[in-house]
Order: structure tokens, then sequence, then C-alpha cells
């Protein structure tokens, strides 16, 4: 198939080029380098010996983004390209609105224009409703607390309401647990700006000795050592999961949602205590206050991934800690 893969020079697009050409498939890649940059895609041609197609077009301009369905035949979408900053888009939510929802916007109308049918939408296990019940099923009520999140819902509700009225229209909607590593290669990874927000990206910044110590926001949620708990999923992981969905487009319903986790969940202080066992570093901590927002404990259930798209994962928890490092100390 040729897979038109926005946001494909990212931390998760970059895995899922990979994948897709591993898997024999075409991609066109559509980037604006918001948040990356054109060295990943000289880093995927070296490695996987390609001259890919890369259209550098802020998708937010309609018809500058018309000139890639116009110049290739698409037959399917991944959809990856949008703003992820949680706390950002508390401070400025226009911004996550414009952006995340309006480049999705321009994105359907194109590919309704071009007869485009087929798209896989990278959603968050962020737009569950908080809940006392775990492992999260795809059937749990849906609550956000952040415009981010909010951004993830109302793109899967259009994406319904579109299904509702086009039958020949496949959207593959994946919830994301918390994806973290890198590729084992060393070479493509989480490329972090500035003081990263997210729990590995910042142990990996203390285990270079750019950070003095990790903060643990908070050991006394009802947890099992009282910090919070989530399910870590290794990118390339995450990356396959992409290839089975696209395999899913030939018998799938309409629309579906799957949760991509691993079902089990780690807390803080056992990721910590996993990659100093991986790397032989110390990562130094100090419990401070809970983070504002932050829930204590969640992971999914991934089954329904696992029974209708034979997803399975193969990396575990010190995998995902050594590649992460891996790529760190590579930069
Ligand atoms: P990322 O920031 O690394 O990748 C997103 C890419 O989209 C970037 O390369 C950026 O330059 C590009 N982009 C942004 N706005 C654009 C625009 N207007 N036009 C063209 N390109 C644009 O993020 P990621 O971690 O790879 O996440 C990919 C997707 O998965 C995002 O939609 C994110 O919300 C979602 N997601 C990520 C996580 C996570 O923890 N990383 C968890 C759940 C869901
Ligand atoms: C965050 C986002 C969420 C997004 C997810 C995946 C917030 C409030 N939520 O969730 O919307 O879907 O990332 O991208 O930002 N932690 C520390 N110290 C740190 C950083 C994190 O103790 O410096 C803890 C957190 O309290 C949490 C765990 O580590 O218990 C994981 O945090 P993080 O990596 O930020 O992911 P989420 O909180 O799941």
């Amino acid at each position: 198939m040729k897979i038109l893969i926005t946001g494909g020079l990212g931390y998760i697009g970059s895995h899922t080029v990979i994948e897709c050409i591993n898997s024999k498939h075409t991609v066109v890649i559509v980037d604006n380098l918001y948040n990356s940059s054109i060295k990943v895609l000289e880093k995927l041609n070296k490695f996987l010996n390609k001259d890919l197609k890369f259209y550098k077009t802020d998708m937010q301009d309609i018809d500058a983004f018309e000139k890639v369905f116009k110049e290739n035949n698409i037959d399917a979408v991944i959809h990856f390209a949008g703003y992820k900053a949680v706390g950002e888009s508390v401070e400025k939510p226009l911004k996550y609105y414009d952006n995340n929802i309006g480049i999705t916007i321009n994105l359907l109308k194109l590919m309704e224009r071009y007869n485009v049918k087929k798209i896989i939408f990278s959603s968050s296990a962020t737009v569950y409703k908080e809940s006392k019940i775990l492992p999260l099923t795809e059937n749990m009520p849906l609550g956000v607390t952040n415009p981010y999140g909010r951004t993830k819902l109302i793109i899967e509700e259009i994406l319904q309401d579109i299904a509702y009225v086009d039958k020949n229209f496949k959207a593959v909607i994946l919830r994301y647990f918390n994806p973290i590593g890198a590729h084992p290669c060393g070479l493509f990874g989480e490329e972090n700006n500035g003081i990263p927000n997210n729990l590995m990206p910042y142990i990996v910044k203390v285990a270079k000795g750019e950070l003095e110590y990790l903060r643990v926001f908070g050991n006394d949620y009802n947890t099992k050592d009282g910090t919070g708990v989530r399910d870590y999923i290794h990118v390339v992981d995450l990356a396959k999961a992409h290839i089975k969905a696209i395999k899913a487009f030939e018998f799938s319903k309409n629309i579906n949602i799957y949760n991509i986790g691993t079902g089990t969940g780690y807390s803080v202080l056992e990721i910590i205590h996993n990659f100093e066992k991986a790397t032989g570093i110390k990562i130094p901590y100090k419990i401070v206050e809970r983070r504002s927002g932050d829930i204590g404990e969640n992971y999914s259930n991934s089954d329904k991934a696992k029974k209708e798209l034979n997803f399975s994962t193969k990396y575990g928890i010190l995998d995902m800690c050594h590649d992460a490092w891996n790529f760190e100390k590579g930069k």
C-alpha cells in the first residue's frame, strides 16, 4: 500500500516509517518539522537505504497540503501529526485546537476529495475518565481534563461522524498508553529540546548528568509503592501495532478502537530501579508534591488488539530502559 504518514519524522512516526518499509509498504511523509528535524529523514534514508518521499509542509495550509494528494496515489493515511504537550495545551488551548483539530479537518477534506477511505489515528489513553476499575477496556467511560486530551476526543468523534454517513470509510483509532524507549539501532528516539515533562525523557537527562535529580511526583497514591503507575510500551512495539492495523482495514468494521499497551503497570520507583539495572547508572531522586492533573494509576487491557489484530509486544521494561539510554547517550 502507499501510505501517507503525517508527522512521520516525529518520535512514533519515524519508528512507524521503518516498520512500514520493513513490511514492503511505500510511504509518503509529511511533516513541518515543528517538533522534528530533517536529520531524522537523512538517518531514515541511510538506515533503510531508500530515498523516501518527503514534503516539508504545514498541514494547516490546505493548498500546500493538497499537493501531496495530487502528486501521490495515496491508499491509506497514518495520522501522527499534532502537538502533544499537555501543560502547554492548558496555557495555550487555541494553539492546540487550531493545530490538532485544524490539520485533521484539512486532512479529512483532502481524503474525501481524493477518495482516500482509510485512516489510522493516534489517540491516547488520556481520553479515559479516571477509573477505580482497572485495567481500562475500550468501552470504559471517556472524559478529559485538558485541551490536548480534548483534541484527541473531538477527533475520535469527528471520525465516528464521518464513518456514520460513509459506509466505505474505515478508521482505526489506536489509544496509546505510554510509549518509551528507542529503536535498538540507537539512531532513532525521542528528540528532546529543553526540559522534558515525561518520565523517561527526564530520567535519561539525569543519567546523562544534564539534570541533577528526578523529582518523583508524589508517593502517597493508592498504588503498590505510593508512586504513579503507568503502562509503558516500547516504541517499536507500538510502531508494529500500526502494521497490524493496516491489515485490519481488509476485514474490519467502519470504526475500530484499540488500546495499545502491554497490560502491565510499573510505578515510578520500579522504572527507576529497572533503569538502574538496565544501564548500571544510579538515578538520584527526591519525592516531591503530586503533579497537578496526574492520576495515581492506569494501565490497559489490550486483549482486543491481541485478539482482533494479532498484536503482541516483544520488548520488556529492561529493553525499554536500555534502548532509551542507548539513544540518549549517542546524541
Ligand atoms: P512528535 O511531536 O514526536 O511527532 C509529531 C510530529 O508532527 C512532529 O514531527 C511535528 O513536527 C509534526 N507536526 C505537528 N504539527 C504539524 C503540522 N501542522 N503540519 C505538519 N506536521 C506537523 O509526537 P509523537 O510522540 O511521535 O506522537 C505522535 C502522535 O501520537 C501525536 O498525535 C501524539 O499526540 C500521539 N500520542 C503520543 C503519545 C506519546 O507519549 N508520545 C501518547 C499518546 C498519543
Ligand atoms: C502524560 C500526559 C498524558 C499523555 C502521556 C503520554 C500529563 C499530565 N499527562 O501522562 O496526557 O497522554 O503523558 O504522553 O502530562 N513522573 C515523575 N517525575 C517526572 C515525570 C513524571 O514522577 O519528572 C511520574 C508521573 O507523576 C506519572 C509517571 O511518572 O506517575 C509518568 O508520567 P509521564 O511520563 O508524564 O506520563 P503520564 O503522566 O502518564
